[in-house]
């Protein structure tokens, strides 16, 4: 981990929800790369965490009063919301989204973000029906429409027993990626350059209630969405189903199916590059049935017949509108270099990125698939290199630095609208 916020101020919002006590490494983890972070605190905040362990992280004075007569003429709320390089909500409830959507400003946090002249990022977190409530749903809508940022919330369990959907706060480190997406100056040797990433499993609908899929959480692709954004890719990313937030600063498109991740790759060439970390079933069902296959009582399990779905990446690599760089990941759990030199020759990519998701593979304790760390080799035509074992979002940078080093020298490709207007679009089931 750099020095990546050097320098710069963070002002955080601590909302009144349960996730504030994630606030609280979210501190840390801001000033462990070189950030200085103010925090202001709602009435609501301080019946879940104390000013006094929010102060004594952020190693600074916790404002929590609009009224308080010393802050007052010592800094003052209009100060507070302006020397900041960016202000974080975390967590975001779904009374400030309310409040600051419809231009409330009777307390210090909702004063502050409706003075601030400096970009807001929100960190949204509630029950699963307050999320997804048409109120809070218009809210989000307004918010972004006047250039509120958001980051998450992923879906999970809650805190509540019994609850589970999408409402869960987004991890500190998500949300530490998403401020560095936001204020990360460094270089941007990818600016200008679109990048197609693939991520997560697909599902195989088998009837209306079962599906074929895999263990792919979706980790590796959206580390290396996020990576090549934060290098100034314009990064387009087709996402399986997942239960973690789109990376901030990357148009994401959802699907379901091999197909319709397809369709959605293919409606988004040309591009500089494509990136194929999804694991896309190789197979699925010849026909969906309509109805729900019933257990008959004597009959015995239904024959299910496959097909093999389209090789995405073969389809790519060899497209009349085939990038300059074409990466394929191999997940294998055997013969892995035999497999990957095999694939990198079959599939027209220029390379594979080779990992082994065996359970006795040894890597983290959850392995591979689903877990946060990784050990790949990287086969070209030029060999193979052996990457020692690291997190996810390590093998995603320098991934990220290998693609800008490799496009380097290939022009940039050129459409004349750019090409660069088509929205993210979301299939449905049944939409192929
Ligand atoms: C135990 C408990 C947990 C809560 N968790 C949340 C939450 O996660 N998200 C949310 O939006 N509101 C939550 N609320 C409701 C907020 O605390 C309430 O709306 C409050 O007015 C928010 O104030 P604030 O937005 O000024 O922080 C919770 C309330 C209680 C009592």
């Amino acid at each position: 981990m750099g020095e990546t916020l050097t320098a710069k101020r963070i002002l955080l919002i601590v909302g009144g929800g349960i996730a504030a006590y994630k606030a609280l490494d979210l501190i840390r983890r801001l000033r462990e790369r070189g950030a200085s972070v103010r925090a202001v605190m709602t009435a609501a905040a301080q019946q879940f965490v104390t000013p006094l362990s929010v102060g004594a992280l952020t190693a600074d004075h916790v404002f929590t009063d609009l009224f308080d007569r010393q802050d007052e003429q010592d800094v003052g709320h209009i100060r507070l919301a302006r020397d900041t390089d960016l202000i974080v909500v975390a967590p975001a409830t779904a009374d400030l989204m309310a409040k600051l959507a419809n231009g409330h400003a009777n307390d210090l946090a909702s004063a502050v973000l409706l003075a601030t002249d400096k970009p807001v990022l929100m960190a949204p977190a509630m029950n699963p029906r307050m999320w997804t409530h048409p109120a809070t749903r218009r809210n989000r809508a307004t918010l972004e429409k006047d250039g509120v940022h958001f980051v998450g919330p992923g879906k999970g369990e809650m805190a509540e027993r019994g609850e589970a959907g999408e409402g869960r706060m987004a991890e500190p480190l998500e949300i530490v990626a998403a401020v560095e997406a936001l204020l990360g100056g460094g270089e941007k040797p990818l600016a200008g350059r679109r990048i197609i990433v693939t991520s997560g499993p697909t599902h195989e609908p088998i009837d209306p209630v079962r599906y074929i899929a895999n263990r792919s959480s979706g980790k590796q692709g959206h580390a290396i969405a996020a990576a090549l954004a934060k290098l100034g890719a314009d990064v387009r990313l087709v996402s399986g189903p997942v239960t973690i937030a789109d990376p901030v600063g990357v148009a994401t498109t959802h699907v379901e199916t091999a197909r319709q991740m397809q369709a959605a790759v293919e409606a988004l060439l040309p591009a500089d590059a494509a990136v194929f970390v999804a694991a896309v079933a190789d197979w699925r069902t010849a026909a969906e049935s309509g109805e729900k296959i019933k257990k008959v009582a004597g009959e015995g399990p239904p024959a299910l017949q496959m097909v093999e779905n389209p090789d995405i990446l073969a389809g790519v690599g060899h497209h009349a509108k085939r990038p300059a760089l074409v990466v394929g990941f191999a997940a294998e759990t055997q013969s892995i270099l035999k497999n990957a030199e095999a694939k990198l020759k079959k599939k027209g990519a220029d390379f594979i990125v080779a990992n082994d998701v065996s359970q006795g593979s040894g890597i983290g304790e959850a392995g591979v698939m689903g877990g946060d760390r990784n050990r790949v080799r990287i086969v070209s035509k030029s060999g193979i290199e052996e990457w020692p074992e690291m997190g996810k979002d390590e093998v995603a940078a320098r991934l990220a630095a290998l693609i800008a080093e490799k496009l380097k020298t290939v022009a940039v490709w050129s459409e004349p609208d750019g090409g660069r207007s088509v929205p993210p679009r979301q299939f449905r089931r049944g939409e192929r």
